[in-house]
């Protein structure tokens, strides 16, 4: 199993640079080596002193040290970082760094190193809860993890602002052990195969309209993102969805729930634990329209027939292996808990998921959500709101811990 050996630690500046000398602390003790790099913003939070003499090694700030002329090359050492590194971890990264990274600026030591890298790197934003919030970080972070880096979703708790929210960094055990999963794997999840299936379906009524549903693919994508961090083989297929691909996930795009019937139905027999949380449409269009219905041909209305899809979903828990896990999810708006465990017996899963779109910040589009756990074997875990990435880490452990 590879080990933790060559860490590049960022460090941007933010309160909760402090927590930078621990997580330095914790790699040595590991005995790892770690070379830190930090912005000018967060010389201003902890000394270079200090996180160098843990560290025990110079900290890099600037691309062109001041005592460079430019010309003996040595200011290439970001080249040479990225390459040494095995794994780079920013913590804590503050939005102003989570922006330049974003957009592909190279201006400092440490932007310009993780541009160079090809290693792993773990972003651990922290930071007020509103600027965490904001659209703008929102979209930086999304667009740094279609560039395939790891997001380490900031806590709740007290921030320096004084206010109680989310945004906190994770503690520096919560960070390191993170470390160690990208670099050697979730034992429990390692070479599993695991097929995730996510987003809306779109059933065509003519050749410019369809029959959907709101659901934004959010939840999926991140079970796919997580179980391949974990070191599992994700096959994610989804409906269409405004998502990057998670990193090291096999990604297969589909339209209508016919189409993702005939892929689950390929792809699953080799998988070892199935999560189906996409939301299928349910019914189709009897017949779709070549062209372009006109509305001229219906000014008295016009009624569409509909036919059922495939429940795939039933159609797994017919055919699985005995030792296949499978796992649904149930939309509910109501009498939740008996629909959902009517479900599980029923499709004759190992455990469902059920959510509720009408609570607050649950269900499609949000990037928050709160869950409960029905286990066929009459447990049932309650996850109260939070990410959606969040919700994903629980549930891979959950899984993990009862069904693995
Ligand atoms: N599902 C499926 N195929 C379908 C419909 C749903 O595989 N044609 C799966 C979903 O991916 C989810 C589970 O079945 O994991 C439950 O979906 P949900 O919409 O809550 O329930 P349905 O079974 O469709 O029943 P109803 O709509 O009546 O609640």
């Amino acid at each position: 199993m590879p080990d933790l050996e060559r860490v590049v630690l960022g460090v941007t500046g933010g309160i909760a640079a402090y927590k930078a000398a621990e997580l330095i602390r914790l790699c040595k003790q590991h005995g790892a080596q770690v070379r830190v790099l930090m912005t000018s913003t967060a010389t201003r939070f902890i000394s270079p002193l200090t996180l160098g003499t843990l560290a025990e090694s110079e900290v890099l700030i600037d691309l062109f040290p001041a005592s460079e002329t430019g010309l003996s090359g040595s200011w290439t050492q970001h080249v040479h970082l990225g390459r040494w590194a095995q794994l780079i971890t920013i913590a804590p990264l503050t939005a102003t760094t989570a922006a330049r990274l974003a957009w592909g600026m190279a201006d400092d030591m440490l932007t310009a190193t993780v541009l160079s890298a090809r290693c792993p790197v773990l972003l651990c934003p922290a930071m007020d809860e509103d600027m965490y919030r904001h659209p703008a970080t929102q979209a930086n972070l999304e667009r740094l993890r279609g560039y395939g880096y790891y997001v380490l979703e900031p806590e709740y708790g007290p921030l320096a602002s004084g206010l109680i929210g989310w945004g906190r960094l994770p503690e520096p055990e919560t960070i390191f052990a993170r470390m160690l999963e990208l670099v050697r794997g979730d034992p429990r999840w390692q070479g599993r195969k695991v097929l995730v299936t996510a987003g809306p379906t779109i059933e065509p009524i003519d050749a410019v309209r369809f029959i959907s549903n709101f659901s934004s693919g959010k939840m999926g994508f991140a079970l796919a993102e997580q179980a391949a961090q974990r070191g599992a083989r994700v096959v994610l297929i989804t409906g269409p969805v405004q998502l990057p691909t998670p990193a090291g996930v096999e990604r297969v795009d589909v339209r209508t729930a016919e189409e993702m019937f005939r892929l689950v139905q390929a792809r699953s027999p080799e998988a070892d634990v199935v999560i189906m949380s996409a939301a299928v449409a349910d019914f189709t269009p009897l017949q779709t329209e070549r062209g372009k219905i006109k509305k001229s041909r219906y000014s008295r209305g016009l009624t569409l027939r509909l036919r059922p899809t495939p429940d795939i979903l039933a159609w797994l828990g017919e055919h699985r292996r005995p030792e296949q896990r499978l796992i649904g999810f149930a939309l509910e708006t109501e009498n939740g808990e008996s629909y959902a465990l009517e479900k599980l017996h029923n499709k004759h899963l190992d455990a469902i998921v059920l959510n509720n779109p009408n609570e607050p910040g649950a269900g499609f589009g949000h990037d928050t959500n709160r869950v409960t756990v029905f286990f066929a074997t009459g447990e049932a875990v309650h996850l109260p709101l939070q990410s959606k990435h969040r919700i994903a880490d629980h549930l891979l452990d959950l899984i993990a811990d009862r069904l693995l």
